[in-house]
């Protein structure tokens, strides 16, 4: 295993026995939060999460995202929590429905706030990496049928066209679209999330549109920035058999995985859209090597078990705390490993654009970090090209169907009084980000008992 500090060896970066003992990050190595503009702006009225807020039964305990974090009026209270704590880096999102509140019609408002926003991120010394599309769609669009209507994808060119044209000189890290996956999956064949529909023909054509809108995005950004940097963000779930033994459930895993992950790199590798994107296979030429990086976000591990429910956790393992739809998830931080070294075998580079879990308490979160970036620095020792980790999230946000029940920040935020308190796992992050390393000292101060896992 990467990082092994066994006797006096010699390796000066992870001292000895006696000493601290280090995992170390490469130089550079981008540190940071990730945040969504309808999870912290507030007041984002103009798109169909507002509107899908209002449905009775849609968000847990009829919460809204009301003010969220409040970024809109003041994102730099938090710039300047980050800039305290060493962040380097910021992952956040624009809102398609204030840059472009009418369908055409440009608000040259919006724009001068994301600039605002993106030079104070700067001048904190904090590079920002800018998501495109994160869930949230001008209310106009769902009008006309959303992302299940093809021209969804030439709409996206041209919201993408404007944003990157009048922000592009402050960014030059891109995300065109974030989880594809997951977007299609929980708002059109699970009925979880924005628009709530249960159609499975809709969800493929919501992931093949959303594929073609990527492509469209990651053209027009080269043609504007030749040297921006653009990736596609993919979640990754670590997809096993609850029973290896039989068949059918290694199967049903086999399969799950093929539409959850590979249709995705599969259509990014040699661009044909296949079954079930589309009825017989097409090449869609734009998609061909489409992305300079890939985003991967990492939560979890579930179980795919056809004879009972579909997706479970694995039988006695550490779970996040629960929202209405029970656990968030099993904690299973090798997992972080095998998606990294899965996505390496792409060929390009990675940031992990998420990882988190919910913890109000903040009792399993720093040793989250602790494991999970332990195997991060393993993925890196063993030659996977990782540049960058973006925790999910910095403070507590609107968490989508589970409103504010789940709390994954490394700061707490009390939403009615905006007032903001860092958990231990705040001081954690900073430790680990000032070191650039994962060292004995962090490991025995925040989470002792894991310490013969990480330094064995
Ligand atoms: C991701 C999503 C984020 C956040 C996170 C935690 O799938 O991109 O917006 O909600 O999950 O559940």
């Amino acid at each position: 295993m990467a990082g092994i500090a066994q006797g006096d060896h010699k390796d000066p970066r992870q001292g000895t026995r006696q000493g601290t003992r280090k995992l170390p990050f490469p130089e550079g190595f981008l540190w940071g939060a990730a945040t969504a503009a309808h999870q912290v702006e507030g007041n984002n009225v103009n798109n169909d999460w507002w509107a899908f807020e209002q449905r009775r039964g849609a968000i847990w305990h009829g919460d809204r995202s009301g003010l969220a974090c409040n970024w809109w009026c003041n994102a730099e209270a938090d710039f300047d929590l980050m800039a305290g704590m060493g962040h380097n880096t910021h992952r956040l999102s624009v809102e398609w429905s204030r840059i472009e509140p009418e369908e055409g019609t440009f608000d040259a408002a919006a724009i001068a706030r994301y600039r605002e926003m993106l030079t104070g991120l700067r001048r904190r010394g904090i590079e920002p990496m800018v998501t495109l599309f994160h869930f949230s769609s001008p209310r106009w669009l769902a009008r006309q049928g959303g992302w299940c209507n093809p021209a969804a994808v030439g709409h996206f060119r041209r919201f993408v066209r404007h944003a990157v044209d009048q922000l592009g000189d402050l960014v030059k890290l891109w995300c065109t679209i974030n989880e594809p996956n997951v977007y299609a999956a929980l708002g059109y064949l699970l009925g979880m999330h924005a628009p709530g529909e249960k159609n499975p023909r809709h969800c493929f054509q919501v992931l093949s549109h959303q594929l073609q809108a990527h492509a469209a995005a990651y053209r027009v950004i080269k043609a504007l920035d030749g040297s921006a940097q653009v990736g596609l963000v993919v979640n990754l779930v670590v997809f096993e058999p609850l029973d290896p033994a039989s068949r059918i459930s290694v199967r049903a895993a086999r399969l799950v995985d093929y539409v959850f992950h590979e249709l995705t790199f599969r259509s990014v590798s040699d661009g044909k859209l296949r079954f079930p994107l589309s009825v017989s296979p097409v090449t869609h030429s734009p998609l061909i090597d489409s992305v300079d990086f890939w985003g991967a976000n990492y939560y979890t591990r579930k179980r795919v078990s056809p004879q009972r429910q579909f997706l479970q956790l694995t039988p006695g393992a550490e779970v996040s705390d629960s929202g209405q739809f029970g656990p968030y998830g099993e904690i299973y931080p090798e997992g972080m490993c095998r998606v990294l070294k899965r996505v390496a075998a792409l060929g390009k580079p990675i940031y992990i654009t998420e990882s988190g879990l919910p913890d109000a308490d903040d009792d399993q979160r720093p040793r989250y970090l602790l494991t999970h970036l332990a195997q991060v620095q393993r993925a890196i020792a063993e030659g996977v090209d990782v540049r960058g980790y973006y925790h999910w999230s910095f403070t507590d946000n609107f968490e989508w169907a589970e409103g504010w029940a789940l709390r994954f920040g490394l700061i707490a935020l009390d939403e009615k009084t905006q007032v903001r308190a860092p958990r231990r796992s705040a001081q954690l992050y900073t430790d680990i980000i000032r070191a650039n390393a994962i060292t004995s000292e962090a490991v025995a101060t925040y989470a002792h008992e894991v310490m013969g896992d990480i330094f064995r």
